[in-house]
């Protein structure tokens, strides 16, 4: 039998703060309606200083640890996929391992290629033991980010932070990976980029709606010709990409996964037979479908909603969702997922949900992970982005999580709740 291989737990880590988005608009003189129903957000995370992208990995891959008891010494590689490190040189990774006591024969690295960089990791740890070179150990794989447009931007309102740690292995109770259909497009684009020393990132952002669009319809057409001749899906009555359970997109915002899969369903109509037959408008109409949307892609959307923009973690975060609150539903069942990260790489894979996905989740806890959170004002939203980031404020962290202490001699200290 064909070696399994994919993801076997999750873990989720949020900042401790956040802030309604509504709250948000009525104090940019925006209405309500265009954050929420324009953009699709609820609430969006606020990281302070001492919350950076590794105290946020380290919290996260502490946790699934814990929740999942994993036996560290059988873990041969951990890979962080984050787009706001903290050192041009020393991996977040190399911090993560020793935060959290992790064993020294691990290999560790940073991913990076925007919100691509935690997909590049995973992939590079499931192929890593797909392969056979990893002797059956397993991996931990972390997309860990701070997304931060800065105040009274167009990007303001697509913020957020957080963490997901994901458990690669041969024992893949979460999602089993197609290894071998993945698709992948690349297109050099300034979209959305963050140059050296700069805090914000720098976007032209409807551009970069429209780069997303074509890498996903370039990576989805790869995919979908190798899952067309392995007879994963097919031309049929329906088409390929409603053969999929459910598809998860990389969120930037959560309006982006409903853009996102009616381009898909649009690429797909353009190159089938019947969807040929049709004029332009009612290719449209059909790739628009609010069934399809409602069935395929909405319940995966929950908790993106509640955090904003993760980045990297912003996919998997979605997936986290999904199998929250579908996971014993979907067991058995294939989905396809798709990254993007700017600049641009984009990859779209499948992979079927295992019959362990609803326990591992439930261990996961990811509805207490945010009911922990406090909200705040717009004035101490406002507070917080304006702090330096070198002087965090002194705050113990929860037990099991980690927090930026202090930057002395350009060394970062990280202190454990
Ligand atoms: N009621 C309801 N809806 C309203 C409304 C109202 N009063 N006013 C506006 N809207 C709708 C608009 O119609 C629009 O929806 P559609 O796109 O479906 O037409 C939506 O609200 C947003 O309105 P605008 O396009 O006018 O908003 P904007 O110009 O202020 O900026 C944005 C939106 C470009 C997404 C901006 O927030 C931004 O730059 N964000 C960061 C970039 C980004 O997220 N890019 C995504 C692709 S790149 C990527 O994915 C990588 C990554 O993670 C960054």
């Amino acid at each position: 039998m064909k070696k399994q291989v994919g993801i076997e737990a999750l873990a989720i880590a949020v900042p401790r703060r956040f802030v309604d988005i509504e709250e948000l608009a009525k104090a940019r003189g925006v209405d309500p309606a265009k954050y929420t129903s324009g953009l699709g957000a609820k609430e969006m995370a606020v990281a302070d200083p001492g919350e950076d992208s590794v105290s946020l990995a380290a919290s996260a891959a502490a946790r699934l640890i814990q929740q999942q008891n994993v036996d560290v010494s059988r873990v041969g590689m951990l890979v962080v996929g984050t787009e706001t490190g903290v050192d041009h040189s020393k991996a977040v990774a190399s911090h993560v391992q020793g935060l959290l006591k992790l064993p020294r024969s691990m290999r560790t690295f940073d991913a990076q290629h925007a919100c691509y960089g935690g997909t590049a990791g995973l992939m590079a740890a499931a192929e890593w033991i797909a392969s056979g070179a990893g002797a059956g150990r397993s991996a931990i794989v972390v997309c860990s980010d701070i997304a931060r447009y800065g105040l009274n931007t167009a990007g303001e309102p697509t913020q957020g932070a957080g963490a997901v740690a994901l458990l690669v292995s041969e024992q893949p109770d979460l999602l089993a990976l197609d290894i071998g259909l993945n698709g992948v497009c690349t297109v050099d684009v300034y979209d959305f980029w963050r140059p050296l020393g700069r805090r914000e990132a720098v976007v032209d952002g409807h551009y970069s709606i429209n780069c997303y669009l074509d890498a996903l319809s370039g990576a989805y057409r790869g995919w979908r010709e190798r899952a067309l001749a392995h007879e994963v899906v097919r031309w049929g009555d329906t088409l390929p990409s409603e053969q999929l359970a459910r598809i998860i997109y990389h969120v930037p915002f959560c309006k982006m996964a409903r853009k996102a899969h009616t381009q898909l369903r649009q690429v797909d109509l353009e190159d089938s037979p019947s969807g040929r037959e049709l004029t332009p408008e009612a290719r449209e109409a059909a790739a628009k479908s609010n069934a399809s949307y409602d069935a395929q892609v909405a319940s995966s959307l929950t908790l993106n909603a509640r955090v904003g923009n993760v980045y990297t973690a912003s996919m998997y975060l979605a997936l986290a969702g999904l199998l929250h609150s579908e996971g014993t539903a979907l067991a058995g069942k294939r989905v396809g997922l798709l990254s993007y990260g700017s600049g641009s790489c984009s990859e779209f894979y499948s992979a079927t949900v295992g019959a362990n996905a609803a326990a591992r989740m439930a261990k996961a806890d990811v509805e207490g992970v945010l009911a922990r959170r406090e909200r705040v004002s717009v004035a101490e939203y406002e507070r917080i982005m304006n702090l330096p980031y070198e002087a965090p404020e002194a705050i113990t962290p929860a037990p099991g999580e980690f927090r930026l202490k202090e930057i002395r001699d350009f060394r970062r200290t990280y202190v454990a709740g």
